[in-house]
């Protein structure tokens, strides 16, 4: 595969310290717990699949690593960031330089264009956004999304949506890219090749750190390093 445009990026991928997070949603006797004292480290660069039955807290774990969302106890450190401690704007502005997130519902913005959504991470950033036009291009290409560029995203099919949200995650060259079953409304053909080119650019030095949550036991074993979850804990 060709190599990609390059972007600026915001530096060497983070070591990832996760030690006994837990995530409780509500209080008291109505409190779920989503995730329960999980304890991991990824090294900068590595390849992780999640994987666990519905509910298990997967894309709750994700949101996490994103700074979408903060642990109710425990410590989960990027780099030299302790997630839990970032104010409002550390927490945007690590979302903006370390994080590309494949959300499990997409999230795109359904009235702007194929195009604006992949270049959304830089609205209030227009030299930005002007370095890194030639990389949304690429990458459009790469999805096979280019034809659509001008078509609003409401009018797009689920995996159409999946693709562009692939893009957009990509488009600043994070060094840690969180996707939440970034192959599940693509067809078998489409899924593989989606998973090819996220593998090969998160292994294109310097290597991203990577985090895949999947349902596809052919796609969870592309990965060397593995997390179950089961009730919100670690099985292995
Ligand atoms: N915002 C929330 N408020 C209350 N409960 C929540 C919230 N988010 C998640 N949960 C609960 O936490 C648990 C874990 O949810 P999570 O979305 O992480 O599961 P998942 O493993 O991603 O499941 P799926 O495979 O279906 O996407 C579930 O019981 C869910 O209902
Ligand atoms: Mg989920």
């Amino acid at each position: 595969m060709a190599t990609a445009v390059g972007g600026p990026r915001a530096g060497a991928s983070p070591v990832i310290r996760a030690e006994k997070v837990s995530r409780v949603f509500g209080q008291g006797e109505r409190g779920v717990s989503a995730l329960r004292e999980v304890s991991f480290d990824m090294a900068p660069g590595s390849q992780w699949a999640v994987t666990g039955p519905s509910g298990s807290g997967k894309s709750t774990l994700l949101y996490l690593l994103g700074a979408l969302d903060r642990p109710t106890a425990g410590s989960l450190t990027v780099g030299a960031r302790d997630l839990a401690a970032l104010t409002p704007a550390e927490r945007a502005l690590y979302r903006y330089t370390t994080v590309g997130f494949v959300f499990q519902e997409f999230q795109l913005i359904e009235s702007l264009t194929v195009w604006e959504n992949v270049l959304l991470p830089f609205v209030g950033r227009r030299p930005q956004r002007r370095t890194h036009e030639p990389r949304a291009q690429w990458l459009l290409d790469a999805v096979g999304m280019a034809a659509q560029a001008k078509q609003p995203a409401g009018v797009l099919s689920g995996g159409e949506k999946q693709r562009v949200a692939l893009a957009r995650a990509l488009v600043n060259d994070p060094p840690l890219l969180l996707c939440d079953e970034p192959t599940g409304n693509l067809d078998q053909a489409t899924g593989a090749r989606a998973m090819d080119l996220i593998q090969e650019l998160a292994s294109e030095a310097p290597a991203k750190t990577l985090v895949v949550i999947t349902h596809d036991p052919g796609i969870a074993g592309r990965f060397e390093h593995q997390l179950r979850l089961r009730d919100g804990r670690l099985v292995s």
